[in-house]
């Protein structure tokens, strides 16, 4: 097993070792630093890489950049402070009716060459009707789950980039929606600061992957 592990690690890019170790949540951030819209867009164009679930993508990005959008944020976050200081906050969304663009994004796959024009009609319906007979819970669970992916990609992409962030569920949900006017359909998933670090992150613990891992069955 461990020639293995060692075998695979070797395939694991030095680089992309680095920006796993070192992200790290950070909450202080230089106030000055402006991150450009087309840089901002660059993260989001890293972060849809995600998988999703049959590749619906219903994530949604609202990107909070403006002082006077911060300043409004900045109460219904609890008062984080990252939510001033940093370039930006990237709101993750889920769309609960994302799947209804299935033929959009099979349209688009059929342009590639990925699918025939035949099988992107035959699995869009499928689609369409197999989501559409779905509750809201479980609709739920598919996008926090698929936003979650993607923000966690963001985020390794933004120290990729030598950038820090950190994710920040403590918000409150309601008077988020209400004051960024979310559509009805959107769930708020996560708020994700993200700017260049003030001070480091704080090293955090965790639990031996032998205490947290199982093989076969429990
Ligand atoms: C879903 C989620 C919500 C979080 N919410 C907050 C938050 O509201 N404020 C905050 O300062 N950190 C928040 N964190 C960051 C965690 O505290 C942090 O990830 C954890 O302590 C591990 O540290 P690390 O990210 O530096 O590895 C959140 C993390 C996650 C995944």
């Amino acid at each position: 097993m461990t020639d293995q592990v060692s075998r695979i690690a070797e395939r694991i890019p030095a680089d992309f070792g680095e920006v796993i170790r070192t992200r790290r949540s950070v909450r202080h951030y230089d106030p000055h630093f402006v991150l450009s819209r087309e840089e901002i867009r660059s993260l989001i164009a890293d972060a849809v890489l995600a998988p999703s679930s049959n590749n619906l993508q219903p994530w949604r990005f609202l990107v909070i950049d403006r002082k006077e959008d911060k300043e409004k944020l900045y109460p219904i976050a609890n008062s984080q402070k990252q939510v001033l200081e940093a370039s930006a906050t990237i709101a993750v969304l889920g769309d609960l009716e994302g799947y209804k663009r299935v033929k959009e994004i099979n349209r688009i796959a059929v342009e590639r060459g990925y699918m025939t024009g035949e099988f992107a009609a035959q699995q869009a319906e499928r689609l369409l009707a197999s989501y559409g007979a779905r509750s809201e819970d479980a609709l739920r669970r598919i996008v926090l789950i698929d936003g979650s992916l993607a923000a966690m990609q963001l985020m390794l992409a933004a120290r990729a980039r030598g950038l820090d962030t950190v994710p920040m569920g403590g918000f409150d949900h309601e008077r988020f929606i209400e004051a960024f006017r979310v559509p009805a359909t959107y769930v708020p998933i996560m708020l994700i600061a993200v700017g260049k670090a003030a001070a480091e992150g704080r090293p955090t613990a965790r639990l031996p992957v032998d205490d947290v891992t199982v093989w076969g069955s429990f």
